[in-house]
């Protein structure tokens, strides 16, 4: 049976819920941001889309990248704005609209933490094109989309995927990382749901250098 899910205006519970929590930036997140310890990137430049209360858009603030925030809800990025060290302040920009209204700067990383799966449905081919055209040779997009068996697959405001859809939808990026987690997980301060979610890393290739062939 599917629960109601947050809409677009109701997400002030989930807001609540991450506070209360405290977590740290999620595993993934780093998993996807050490990477780019190991090419050394001068200025880098992120996407958070859908930030909620910022917790990594936070994150790569303190650790020196530049980083567009994204959220349609104010409400969120008023969380963010209010944990925000002056000190950073100048590498933060915000966005308040859906995913398909944003300009992607150019960028190195895009980070989307449980957001894509409430994409409309009608936007979602294009949201994922202008992700992996914004991304720069060698940049990474790290997220997370529903799969079939998650609780709230069915309902109209949610994406999911199989394996082999998720595969195709982005044809330019190659996986660095890819599980299929499923179980049980606290969604709100009340809600416990059958979570069924594919974490992934994607990266987009760099092309050779000059002078070295690539082997057909
Ligand atoms: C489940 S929360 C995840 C927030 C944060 N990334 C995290 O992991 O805590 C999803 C967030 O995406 C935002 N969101 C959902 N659909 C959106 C859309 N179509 N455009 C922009 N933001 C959206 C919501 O407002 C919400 O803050």
């Amino acid at each position: 049976m599917n629960k109601q899910i947050k809409t677009h205006s109701g997400w002030s519970e989930y807001y609540e819920c991450v506070t209360a929590s405290c977590r740290p930036p999620r595993e993934l997140f780093f998993r996807a941001v050490n990477q780019f310890k190991k090419s050394g990137l001068v200025d880098p430049v992120a996407v958070d889309l859908g930030c909620g209360i910022g917790i990594e858009s936070l994150e790569l603030l303190r650790q020196g990248w530049r980083v567009l925030s994204v959220d349609s809800q104010q409400e969120a990025l008023d969380y963010l704005n209010k944990n925000m060290s002056d000190e950073v302040k100048d590498h933060s920009q915000t966005f308040c609209g859906l995913f398909e209204e944003v300009d992607f700067p150019s960028c190195d990383f895009i980070w989307a933490g449980n957001s894509l799966p409430f994409c409309s449905a009608d936007q979602l081919h294009t949201v994922l094109t202008r992700i992996a055209r914004a991304l720069k040779p060698g940049g990474r997009f790290a997220g997370d989309f529903f799969a079939p068996r998650h609780a709230w697959a069915g309902n109209k405001n949610i994406n999911t995927f199989s394996t082999n859809e998720l595969k195709t939808a982005f044809p330019t990026l190659e996986a660095e990382y890819w599980t299929v987690g499923e179980g049980e997980a606290q969604a709100t301060l009340y809600d416990v749901v059958h979570w069924h979610v594919h974490t992934i890393v994607m990266r987009k290739p760099s092309p050779a250098p000059y002078g070295i062939e690539s082997k057909a």
